[in-house]
């Protein structure tokens, strides 16, 4: 068991839309948050921090590329100095750059692929042996509900998507007996920023295609992931929790 009082988290992509309600609720928790952000985006994710701070919301900052397995290692160290061991990570950080593969560029599957899929082995292998080590963890990878249906548009997505949870039930399997859960949280359409971009007729039909006929709220999945990260949640691991509005269901 990690003997450190205060769990520490470090959420990648922690300044956005679902991110920041991510860090909201892990703080809430009792968690030290450490929220990772895109290193060019500096000015704003200190701009975020002082508004995170009047909400009372204390959480510190480490700048990276998690495309980068050198950058990622760095975020990692670095939250290591400054605040001390990972206890929880969360991969949030995530793009989309929608086309139909007809006219999808190279350069549109290579981002989405190493932003959103590449990045869960940056940031994971670095923090895996730590846990091990220490005979504790929490990895919680957000994946989407394009990830288990596919979506018009979404090639590039939906593949990093769905790669991805075959990442978190290979990992939950190798590390099943040393404390460690590995799980996925699938949200469906959440109002942020990356929804917004999306056409209003399109977003309409999308809406109109959800059992709940709405979206949902970055909260919606901050409080799912806020409980797979608790240590009570001891006996969930290599699952994929949908949190969508009834928009895909499986058996
Ligand atoms: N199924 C079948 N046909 C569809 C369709 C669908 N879902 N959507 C569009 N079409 C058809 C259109 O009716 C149109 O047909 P016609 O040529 O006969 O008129 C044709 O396909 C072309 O559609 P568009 O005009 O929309 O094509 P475009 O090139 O302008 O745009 C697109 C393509 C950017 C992919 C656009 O369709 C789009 O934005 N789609 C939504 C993609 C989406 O859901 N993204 C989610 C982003 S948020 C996110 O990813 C978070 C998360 O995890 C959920």
């Amino acid at each position: 068991m990690s003997n450190q009082q205060q769990k520490i988290a470090l959420v990648t992509g922690g300044n956005g839309g679902i991110g920041s309600a991510i860090c909201e609720e892990l703080t809430n928790n009792g968690m030290q948050v450490v929220a990772g952000y895109f290193a060019p985006e500096e000015k704003t994710a200190k701009a975020w921090q002082i508004e995170m701070n009047q909400k009372g919301f204390n959480i510190h900052l480490v700048g990276g590329d998690v495309t980068s397995y050198e950058s990622a290692g760095e975020m990692v160290a670095q939250t290591e100095r400054e605040i001390g061991t990972i206890d929880v990570l969360v991969n949030c950080a995530g793009i989309t750059q929608d086309m139909m593969l007809k006219q999808m560029t190279e350069v549109q599957w290579n981002a989405v692929i190493s932003t959103n899929l590449d990045s869960i082995f940056n940031m994971t292998q670095q923090v895996i042996n730590g846990m091990l080590d220490r005979g504790y963890g929490r990895i919680i990878n957000i994946s989407s509900v394009n990830g288990q249906k596919g979506q018009f548009g979404q090639a590039n997505y939906s593949a990093a998507k769905a790669g991805l949870h075959g990442f978190t039930m290979s990992l939950a399997q190798e590390t099943a007996l040393k404390g460690i859960t590995v799980n996925t949280v699938s949200p469906g359409y959440i109002a942020t920023e990356m929804t917004m971009a999306i056409a209003p007729e399109i977003l309409e039909s999308i809406t109109q295609a959800i059992p709940m006929q709405r979206m949902g709220e970055p909260f919606d999945i901050a409080q799912t992931v806020s409980w797979l990260a608790d240590p009570k949640s001891s006996y969930i691991t290599g699952a994929n929790i949908p949190v969508n509005g009834g928009l895909f269901m499986s058996a």
